[in-house]
């Protein structure tokens, strides 16, 4: 099989890897991937994610089989509608489905028709009516932009300056532009927070082991929030119990409510989850595979990836088996990130062993250098968590990164 694969990061890195290594598929491309990819033979596509046609075209000349959607702006801009009308097949939610990511408004609307347990909260598009609600409910209290935000327009408010100061910065500062004309106020929930994503074909759900992400650049999770600066998986502090309760209870009546509404979804759906004392509770659904997660949870799959696409494709059951491995990645980002950073720095150089996911990198004469905030994720996979973290961080010793940073706690939570 030949398959196409839109975006251009670790995520996608990951999963284009995952991929080859099926005995089924010769040929993995990626538009645009990255220059890191070419080292696993991943085989990039020059064409931007936002140009359906010549996606679509593409495809078409090259036979490709199938395609997979790894971002969420393409999903939301209905490339798997575009590729669906020229007859293409493609795995992903249409857009009519991807708004479960693309408005908080809408996912807290289906947990609520679907008694799917979340924090409550109100919706505002009035910066007074805001305030004052922040006034009355007080704090700790979390404030979302209602649209896309690339993962920053999220502020957990432990004051009421803070939480003034975001309702002003979103909606009078229009700081994230239309996303944050209208805000999403809930409760500020506490516990552990994991990732649950599963495979998802109509009705039904297809779950995948958990991860835990690390949002803020800074160790013991201080500093600005971020894409997301490491994973882990499985999280041991989370009982299965736990999980199975979040399978029944959110991810099965989710995907049941989305063919309800009329707008069933297909593709991978990601739970973003807090572990209460009342149970999982959401705190955000994608409507894609997570980053860094998937560059934990990939390698612990022991069926074939591509089988199991393939399979939701043309309506088979498909087979997920997992390893008992612990897998631990790191993302090395340029200093400043997720602030001003500098990019254009050269790359390290990994040993041949290494497994690396390559992220903001494009290629100078010949050699890696840096292009984003988030460059690339070292990961690794051993008996327990603590090993791989042993196994992580010992590469990134060996390195030189002057120019660079990571978090040095990636996992800690899991000991
Ligand atoms: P999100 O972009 O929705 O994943 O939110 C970013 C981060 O904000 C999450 O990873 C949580 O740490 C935190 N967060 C979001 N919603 C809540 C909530 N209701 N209660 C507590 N923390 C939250
Ligand atoms: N890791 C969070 C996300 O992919 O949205």
């Amino acid at each position: 099989m030949k398959l196409l694969i839109i975006g251009s990061g670790g995520r996608e890195h990951a999963i284009a890897k995952k991929l080859l290594e099926s005995p089924k598929v010769s040929t993995v491309f990626c538009a645009r991937g990255n220059a890191g990819m070419k080292k696993d033979g991943i085989s990039l596509v020059d064409i931007p994610e936002n140009n359906h046609q010549a996606l679509i075209s593409f495809a078409q000349e090259k036979d490709i089989d199938w395609t997979f959607v790894g971002p969420e702006i393409p999903l939301l801009d209905g490339i798997v509608d575009a590729f669906q009308a020229a007859g293409l097949k493609i795995f992903g939610p249409t857009k009519a489905a991807a708004i479960i990511e693309g408005s908080k408004e809408f996912a807290k609307k289906l947990m609520k028709d679907n008694a799917i347990p979340t924090a409550d909260y109100a919706v505002f598009t009035d910066y007074q009516a805001a305030c004052a609600y922040v006034e009355e409910k007080g704090v700790p209290i979390v404030i979302k932009a209602d649209g896309l935000a690339a993962g920053k327009g999220v502020t957990v408010a432990l004051t009421l300056a803070d939480a003034v100061q975001a309702l002003t910065e979103m909606m009078t500062d229009h700081r994230f532009g239309k996303s944050g004309e209208k805000v999403v106020i809930e409760e500020f929930l506490s516990g552990e927070e994991f990732s649950l994503l599963a495979f998802v074909k109509n009705e039904k759900v297809y779950p995948m082991v958990i991860a835990q992400d690390h949002k803020r650049a800074y160790d013991n999770d201080q500093g600005p929030n971020t894409g997301g600066m490491g994973a882990y998986s499985p999280v041991p502090q989370i009982p299965a119990e736990m999980i199975d309760r979040a399978v029944e209870k959110i991810l099965k009546p989710a995907a049941t409510g989305m063919v309800k509404n009329g707008t069933p979804f297909n593709g991978v759906l990601y739970a973003g989850l807090i572990a209460t004392e009342d149970g999982p509770k959401v705190i955000e659904f994608n409507a894609r595979f997570g980053d860094p997660e998937t560059q934990v949870v990939l390698p612990r799959l022991t069926s074939d990836l591509a089988q199991i696409i393939e399979d939701l494709l043309t309506d088979h059951e498909p087979e997920l088996t997992w390893n008992d491995q612990a897998s631990v990645g790191v993302v090395l980002a340029a200093n400043g990130y997720p602030d001003d950073y500098q990019t254009g720095m050269d790359v390290p150089d990994f040993a041949d062993q290494a497994e690396i996911y390559y992220a903001g990198v494009t290629e100078k004469n010949g050699t890696l250098q840096s292009s984003g905030g988030r460059v690339l994720l070292v990961g690794a996979q051993a008996a327990t968590i603590e090993s791989a973290q042993k196994k992580v961080y010992q590469i990134l010793e060996n390195i030189d990164t002057t120019d660079y940073f990571y978090r040095q706690d990636i996992g800690e939570k899991a000991q």
